[in-house]
């Protein structure tokens, strides 16, 4: 799927307003959904990550982290769950979220709208579905890794409640780093 080629999703995104959430749902991503969670993924970074990461670690990092295998280990061995947004059926965006070592505290690892959509709350919606199930889970503090350059991401996360709590370079192999901001949420007081 391509975004700039969907006809779905540009005339969705044309008609799409706050007046009509209900043309999209969040829905549980099982196994069956993540051939499209990784095709979602490589549109959206090829088309939000240039400036932000070359086009040699996008390929590196799509290769590793959206592989069906991968995401089917997460899934059955790792405690991870997707979620997945559909726009009027089709995916549109996908988040997943998981434990960590520390007890009560959940980790989003990803959160990713197609392009198109963006601007109209639905990433803000996804992101509050996420809290719900991590709360539910047990969880009191939500944290998640953003590239410091990712402007559009962090003042997303700044608008959901999230602040910086730590800075991390992470040697992912491959000759490549990831130079992150650590943003976190206490969800406690919710
Ligand atoms: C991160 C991401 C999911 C956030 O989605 P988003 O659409 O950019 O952000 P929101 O859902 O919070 O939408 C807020 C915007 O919608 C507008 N908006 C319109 N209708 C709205 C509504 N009903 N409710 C809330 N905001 C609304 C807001 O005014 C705001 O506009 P602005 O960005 O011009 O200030 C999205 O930018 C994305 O997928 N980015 C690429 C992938 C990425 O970087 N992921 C994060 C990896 S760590």
């Amino acid at each position: 799927m391509d975004c700039q080629e969907s006809g779905f999703v540009t005339t969705f995104a044309e008609t799409l307003n706050a007046e009509k959430p209900s043309a999209a749902q969040i829905i549980p991503g099982g196994e069956e959904h993540l051939p499209a969670i990784a095709e979602l993924a490589g549109v959206i970074w090829r088309a939000c990550y240039p400036g932000i990461l070359s086009p040699a670690q996008m390929d590196y990092m799509l290769a590793r982290m959206y592989a069906l295998d991968t995401m089917r280990e997460e899934i059955r061995f790792r405690d991870i769950r997707y979620d997945l947004l559909l726009v009027e059926g089709q995916p549109a965006g996908f988040a997943s979220s998981g434990s960590t070592a520390e007890p009560g505290v959940m980790k989003l690892h990803k959160l990713y709208l197609l392009p198109a959509l963006h601007g109209r709350g639905l990433g803000s919606r996804l992101l509050r579905h996420c809290e719900r199930e991590v709360r539910a889970g047990g969880a009191h503090r939500l944290i998640l890794s953003v590239n410091k350059r990712n402007a559009r991401a962090i003042a997303a996360y700044r608008r959901n409640g999230f602040v910086i709590a730590d800075s991390v370079v992470t040697d992912i192999g491959g000759g490549f780093v990831m130079d992150d901001y650590v943003m976190a949420k206490s969800l406690s007081d919710e």
